[in-house]
């Protein structure tokens, strides 16, 4: 008997659920079950999007044929050929052999490689459309997320994104059909978090690419292949993407596996556990030999701190924990602190050797607070899990309240995100250009280290008392000498500046540099730290009051400590800056190589872009670059 669920009223979902499964591609649990989706559009011509697994073909074919009424069905988009998505299309074309397969080359390589039909389908690439009478679909491709051949589809005539795997939930619908039916936020979060991390997790660049695609769509329902389809508050969703795509944790805290034979590992790292509390530290526990690896995969996408303890077994690191590890290295773990206990009754290896796979990892920090037991703790072991506890509640402190953001709040701070403000409400990226941005050098000092860089956001919050506020790009080495010293000064730019004061502070890093060296001055206010005393028209000096973290960047509430007004000259907005400081590019002899910012027009040259390259102007990342034409 066909189960159908209707969406629009032209829109059916003709999916089913498996409640039998036990274990999704073979490796990760689904105790809630797992929902193949497939969506029959009925407009003047008839068009199904992808098929589901074998394990629920029967129903699916019972479910078109209800659905199609006695039509015949004119197309089936194949946006990803996964046999949890494809394996029901033989099936299908044998009911419906004169159905047009429209997929993309890639796809079509596959297809034959996993059927052996004859299929004369139609390719289409990125941007082609397909009219099927009311509706209009355009196909997006979205390489990697999560197999090469991926690719969604925009129905630009009810605004749904069919997104392929993206946005999809593990766990059955039961009966609903929308995600907001359901308190998704309680009983399906944690499915959503576990499927993203664990299928596409690796794939977070790739992710990044596709929400930069999508952003620029207008989109008001999304359409998974596994899951609830997503109508209202798409942002709930879209924002968690935009976190776990870039590796940045949701929550500070702590998340401690660990592998223990007879309990001496585990109570060393309970004892942790408790005194992390204790500092007032979040912390969640996991036996790597119970849980199983995709649960704690999708805790340490969640977490800003991890904690791995292991005992050492044949001369390495205990089996579960060393698969685990190699797991979490697999799915490209970043911007994570690390902390690691090792237990060995004769020759403990584990912790040396957990600590050299994470050091591979990008922007893991593995704690020096490492502790090593022999056997079991000692009463004077337990200084060095307190100094461990102490290195990571100082390491929280220091990131704020730590819950991550879809939005920095600098020049064009939609980021790649969105589309969908946080009320469901559109929005367009192109609008956070039309905010009187100034430009201003923000300059720290740190153990008589100067440095500086081009910042646009500073504002006067109040005025009594005397507050202003700076939001900070957490990869400028700016940033971290503030949150490491609580000052900063503030030179406001006017509209004589040069461009080359945007070279010595915003096209590189204060890491290896020196950013004052040969700029023949050193002025400096009463709170020690330099300023720039040519084509500015004033220097106010901050004391951090609060910080806040914002994901990519951390808001600074300061105190004015001091502030001189050095001239006259009108402030550089920002769009000044690019009508008439920023050269305008040259036109070339040869034809330039490379790649432009299309947030801020900043050129690279080369013949490839770094995957991690970073906009030295406004920060942005690779995908907001496009080659140069
Ligand atoms: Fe649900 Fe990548 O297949």
């Amino acid at each position: 008997m066909h189960s159908i669920k209707k969406i629009t009223d032209d829109l059916i979902w003709v999916g089913a659920n498996d409640r039998r499964l036990a274990m999704f591609e073979g490796v990760y649990s689904v105790p809630y079950g797992v929902s193949y989706n497939s969506y029959l559009l009925m407009d003047e011509k008839t068009v199904l999007f992808d098929t589901v697994d074998k394990a629920v073909g029967h129903r699916f074919l019972e479910n078109v044929t209800f659905a199609l009424d006695g039509r015949s069905l004119d197309y089936l988009v194949l946006q990803h050929m996964e046999p949890d998505h494809s394996a029901a299309i033989e099936d299908l074309l044998i009911r419906y052999p004169d159905v047009k397969v429209v997929c993309n080359a890639k796809t079509l390589t596959l297809l034959n490689q996993f059927f052996d039909i004859d299929i004369d389908a139609q390719i289409v690439k990125e941007n082609d459309t397909l009219n099927t009478g009311k509706h209009c679909l355009n196909f997006v491709m979205a390489p990697m997320v999560h197999w090469p051949e991926v690719m969604v589809t925009y129905d630009s005539t009810d605004k749904i994104l069919f997104s392929a795997d993206a946005f999809g939930t593990f766990g059955a619908l039961n009966g609903a059909i929308f995600a907001d039916e359901v308190d998704f936020d309680t009983e399906y979060m944690s499915e959503a978090r576990r499927y993203y991390t664990n299928i596409v997790g690796k794939y977070g660049a790739q992710v990044q690419s596709l929400l930069t695609k999508a952003s620029a769509l207008d989109i008001e329902m999304i359409c998974p292949l596994h899951g609830f389809v997503w109508r209202k508050k798409l942002s709930d969703i879209i924002s968690r993407y935009v976190l776990w795509s870039t590796y940045q944790p949701e929550e500070n805290g702590v998340m401690i596996a660990y592998a223990s034979v007879y309990g001496n590992t585990e109570n060393a790292a309970e004892i942790l556990a408790g005194l992390l509390r204790d500092k007032g530290i979040k912390a969640v526990m996991f036996d790597v030999s119970v849980t199983p690896a995709s649960e704690i995969i999708s805790a340490a996408f969640k977490w800003s701190h991890l904690v791995f303890a292991s005992t050492t077994y044949n001369a390495g690191i205990f089996v579960t924990m060393e698969d685990l590890v190699n797991d979490l290295v697999a799915h490209n773990i970043q911007n994570r602190t690390v902390g690691i206990i090792e237990n060995g009754s004769w020759a403990a290896t584990s912790g040396g050797l957990i600590k050299g796979k994470f050091e591979k990892c990008k922007a893991v920090n593995v704690l020096e607070q490492c502790v090593s037991i022999k056997s079991g703790l000692k009463k004077t072991q337990l200084s060095e899990l307190d100094a461990m506890a102490e290195a990571i509640a100082a390491d929280i402190a220091s990131l704020g309240d730590g819950s991550g953001s879809v939005d920095g709040g600098t020049v064009g701070g939609a980021d790649a995100g969105a589309g969908v403000g946080a009320d469901g409400g559109s929005v367009d990226p192109k609008a956070m250009f039309k905010f009187s941005y100034g430009l201003f050098v923000l300059t720290a000092m740190d153990d008589s280290k100067d440095n500086g860089c081009i910042i646009n956001t500073a504002i006067q919050v109040t005025s009594s008392p005397n507050r202003i506020s700076i939001a900070v790009n957490k990869t400028n080495f700016t940033h971290d000498m503030i949150i490491k010293t609580g000052s900063f000064n503030i030179s406001i730019l006017s509209t004589d500046a040069q461009f080359r004061i945007f070279e010595q502070f915003g096209f590189h890093s204060g890491r290896d540099t020196d950013k004052f060296v040969d700029c023949g001055y050193d002025d400096r206010t009463t709170n020690g730290v330099r300023y720039v005393p040519e084509s500015t028209n004033c220097v106010i000096s901050g004391k951090v009051k609060d910080s806040y973290d914002y994901g990519t960047h951390t808001l600074f509430i300061a105190d004015v400590t001091e502030a001189i007004v050095l001239s006259n000259e009108p402030s550089v907005t920002y769009q000044y800056y690019f009508d008439n400081i920023k050269p305008k590019p040259q036109p070339h002899k040869d034809k330039l190589k490379g790649f432009v910012c299309k947030i801020c027009g900043y050129v690279y040259e080369g013949d490839s872009l770094p995957d991690d390259f970073i906009c030295p102007l406004c920060k942005h990342g690779a995908v907001d670059f496009e080659p140069i034409k």
